[in-house]
Formats: structure tokens, C-alpha cells, sequence
């Protein structure tokens, strides 16, 4: 197959520009005061579908936000792929720490992305990365390239839970019928560095409770005598690792798959400097499980982490006031074989357990996931391998990531489809986070590679 370089170089300008108009468009799924947006974004998202070469768009209303289908069938003997991706984004804030607003794009250069980056919400995860795809098919329709059948499947729900997805597979079995499902919502070691994802963690996600007196106490009149929530609830959070960084929940690892050594061994060859980690956020030394490596530590051990923590005064100045309830936010990050339905009922019968007399605890779960890996030795991981070949003119190395798409897993138990993960995000374009960005190199180079993988997959299928 021809090169995509030579579109993409005289598109280029354009291929930005688009991305821009979709990432001004705040849609945040988390905050109901930005429904209007998301459901703008889906409606661009449709449009753009439809001038990339869809020939049959529509948009499907959820329990939630809707999904946006798309799809080009050219011949039914011809394999399909499935494209997943999501057109919401997560909250900005805090506001303050931005040094652009986040719904106005700006491209600035950076050490790391010396042609630029866009600098905006969403420009990573995963509006940018799913544009790539919205692109490669224009490339491959206008220049009459297509060597597969094509399905979009772009949501808008994904950053809070994926909850109507399931819903939306049940009922639409037939529609989504795929050979293999190929997403853009991952990352890549580095940009000399090409990787395949190949594992995602599972998640549980849960909010605790506290509950103390049946009113705010003056602090000096009962503190001391009565139950601090807050003060409690510290405890309890304390307990929940032990002295080796080991979660102490009962039972938490009983279906822990350990790796090998051999795996382990092989884990470790992935190209990764501690001390550009360790300077890259600023910090004197990580933090974390004993007796395994950091890369181990953020994708193949399981996690658990206080997301927020909230209770009694935090206006200016002081106020000595004993509050009557405290509260947290708390994901557990899963590996193969947990199942996240039962770490959150050891979770909440082990929270229950910590709480002193005097106070009462509720534990009100959130959304899960399960874990995902896939093999390295299947037809689809060759045909992205070689993807990567021709555009990096390298061997991409699989990773195991520790973020989590819960969907993946859900695909393969809906759809016995299996997915392969092309992210092309850097773990510095800081998603979720102030000044999230993504490299116009790294969009480019998407925009380059997936045609590549159409094109190997379908040779492949035969
Ligand atoms: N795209 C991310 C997940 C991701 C990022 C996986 C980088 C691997 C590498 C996704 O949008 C996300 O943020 N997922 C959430 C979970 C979801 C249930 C809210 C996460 O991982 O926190
Ligand atoms: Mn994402
Ligand atoms: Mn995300």
C-alpha cells in the first residue's frame, strides 16, 4: 500500500485545525452542567464520521450519553474492524494550574514534543487519539485504500464508567459484529520507543463515609471525649496497607495472578530510567509495594489509592470545630484475576471492620472493571506489529498498562472480540491532569500507522 506521509503532509494543517474545533467543545460527562456540550461534541463527532467516508452514520441514544456508529461495509467476505474510542473528557481542574484555559487549544513546543504539542482537555485522552482514526479512514476513502470493512463506535460516557455500554452491547450483538476491536486510548513508551499495549487493569471504585456526633462540635468542648470522624477516617485509610505497602484487606490477593520470573525478566527489558522518573515529577524517591519494581508496581501488582478527601472546615483562617461526618474517594486498581464485584464486598466488609464505636461507616461503591491482557502471539498483535514496523521502522515492545479501559473486558464477554491497543500518548502529555497536551507528532504518526494495521489485518485474514 501507498504511504500515508504524502496526505498527511499536505492535510496537515487542516488535520489540526479539526482536532482544535472538537477539543473547544467542553465535554465533560462527569458535570450535568456541560450536557449540552457533550451531546455538541457527539454531533460534531457524527459529522466528521461522515466527511471521513461513513456511509452510515447515526447517533444512539443511551440510558446515558449516546454513541456515536459509524460504519463503511465494502464487501461482507472482507474482514471488519471495530473502532472504540470516546468523545468525553474529565473535568479540568483545578482551573488554576493551567497555563492556558483547557477548551482553548493552543500549540506550544515542549522538550519532549519539539514540533509541538496542542495543549488542551481531551487533546490526549481521547479526542486526539481518536481523531487519528476519523483521519486514517479519510485517508484511506479519499484515496481509495479501504482493504476492510470499518465500524466506529464513539462514546461519550467512558470517563465516568462506560455505564451504559453494556446496555447498548446487549441490544446491538449483530450491529457490532467484528473480527477485531482497535483503540486509541492508550500510551506509548516513548517516541523513539513504539509499544503496544497489551494489558489494562481492572478497577474498583468506591466512596466511604464517616459518620460521628449528630452535629458539628465545638472542638474544645468535646474533642477529646467523642469520635473525630476525620481523625478516624485517617486511621482506617492507614490501615488499609501494611508497613510493606501490602493492602491488608482479607483475601484482596487470593486471586493475584503472579507472574513468572521469566516474565518478570522480560518485563524488565523495557527500556525505563528511574532517575529521568524520578526528576520528570520532581520527586527523591518513588513509593510502593516491596519487593517490586515500579514498573511492576503500576501494571502488573494491584493498587489502592485515595482519589479525594473531604470533611469539616477548610474555609480561610481557623475554625475549631469537630465535624460530624468525613468522606473518601478510594479506586483499587485490579489485575488478572480479580474480580472487582468481590474486592469491593472484601473492601466494604474490611472498612466496616476498622470502625471504632462511636461511629458509623457506609461504603457506597462507584463503577468497576475488570482486567485485560492479550496475547502477543495472535494474528491481530502481528498485524499491529508490523503496523509499527513499517511507520517506526521498529518492533514495537508490549506493555502492560496500568490505566483501564473497562470496556475491553466487556467487549470480549459480549462480543468474543478481542481488542488490540494502539495508544500513541506519552505518560507526560499528563491526562487527567492541569495542561494535559498531546505531540502533533504523535497524532501524525497515528494518523500514518493505522492504515498500516487495516492493511496487515486484512492480508493477514486471508
Ligand atoms: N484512556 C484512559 C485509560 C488509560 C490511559 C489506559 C492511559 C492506559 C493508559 C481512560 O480514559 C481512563 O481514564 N480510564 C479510567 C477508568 C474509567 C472507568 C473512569 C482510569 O483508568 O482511571
Ligand atoms: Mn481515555
Ligand atoms: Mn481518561
Amino acid at each position: 500500500m501507498n504511504s500515508a506521509k504524502s496526505y498527511i503532509e499536505e492535510n496537515k494543517d487542516r488535520f489540526l485545525n479539526e482536532l482544535i474545533d472538537l477539543l473547544k467543545i467542553p465535554s465533560i460527562s462527569a458535570d450535568p452542567a456541560y450536557k449540552k456540550d457533550v451531546i455538541a461534541a457527539s454531533e460534531l463527532v457524527k459529522k466528521r464520521l461522515q466527511d471521513a467516508g461513513c456511509a452510515h452514520i447515526e447517533i444512539c441514544e443511551t440510558p446515558g450519553f449516546p454513541i456515536v456508529y459509524g460504519e463503511k461495509i465494502i464487501d461482507k467476505n472482507l474482514p471488519t474492524i471495530l473502532v472504540y474510542g470516546h468523545y468525553d473528557v474529565q473535568p479540568p481542574d483545578p482551573l488554576d494550574l493551567w497555563n492556558s484555559p483547557p477548551f482553548e487549544p493552543v500549540i506550544k513546543k515542549t522538550e519532549i514534543h519539539p514540533q509541538g504539542a496542542i495543549f488542551a482537555r481531551g487533546s490526549c485522552d481521547d479526542k486526539g487519539q481518536m481523531y487519528m482514526h476519523v483521519k486514517a479512514m479519510e485517508y484511506m476513502t479519499k484515496t481509495n485504500q479501504l482493504p476492510c470493512n470499518v465500524k466506529f463506535m464513539i462514546e461519550g460516557e467512558e470517563e465516568v464508567g462506560s455505564a451504559s455500554l453494556g446496555w447498548f452491547l446487549e441490544r446491538n450483538r449483530e450491529k457490532l459484529a467484528n473480527d477485531v476491536i482497535l483503540i486509541s486510548d492508550t500510551g506509548m513508551i516513548a517516541p523513539d520507543v513504539p509499544s503496544i499495549t497489551t494489558g489494562l487493569r481492572g478497577l474498583s471504585y468506591v466512596e466511604v463515609e464517616v459518620t460521628g456526633s449528630n452535629r458539628d462540635l465545638h472542638s474544645g468542648l468535646y474533642g477529646g471525649a467523642v469520635a473525630n470522624p476525620i481523625n478516624v477516617l485517617a486511621k482506617m485509610i492507614a490501615a488499609l496497607h501494611d508497613e510493606n505497602n501490602h493492602i491488608t484487606i482479607p483475601g484482596f490477593y487470593d486471586n493475584v495472578v503472579e507472574l513468572s520470573k521469566a516474565e518478570r525478566t522480560k518485563m524488565a527489558e523495557a527500556p525505563f530510567h528511574l532517575d529521568n522518573y524520578k526528576k520528570a515529577l520532581n520527586i527523591e524517591a518513588v513509593y510502593g509495594e516491596k519487593g517490586y519494581t515500579t514498573n511492576e508496581r503500576n501494571s502488573i501488582r494491584p493498587t489502592l489509592d485515595v482519589n479525594g478527601i473531604w470533611g469539616g472546615y477548610t474555609g480561610e483562617g481557623a475554625k475549631t470545630v469537630i465535624a460530624t461526618k468525613a468522606f473518601a474517594k478510594i479506586s483499587m486498581r485490579l489485575v488478572p484475576d480479580q474480580n472487582w464485584k468481590e474486592i469491593t464486598e472484601l473492601f466494604t466488609k474490611h472498612f466496616e471492620s476498622l470502625a471504632p464505636k462511636g461511629v458509623t461507616v457506609k461504603v457506597t461503591p462507584h463503577h468497576g472493571g475488570t482486567a485485560y491482557v492479550t496475547p502477543i502471539n495472535s494474528m491481530e498483535y502481528r498485524a499491529a506489529e508490523k503496523a509499527y514496523e513499517a511507520t517506526f521502522g521498529k518492533t514495537p515492545i508490549p506493555q502492560r498498562s496500568g490505566g483501564s479501559i473497562p470496556i475491553v473486558a466487556l467487549f470480549e464477554k459480549e462480543l468474543q472480540s478481542k481488542s488490540i491497543l494502539m495508544g500513541f500518548g506519552l505518560d507526560s502529555d499528563a491526562i487527567h491532569s492541569p495542561n494535559e497536551h498531546f505531540g502533533i507528532w504523535n497524532y501524525l504518526k497515528g494518523i500514518e500507522t493505522i492504515p498500516q494495521f487495516y492493511h496487515y489485518f486484512t492480508e493477514m485474514s486471508k
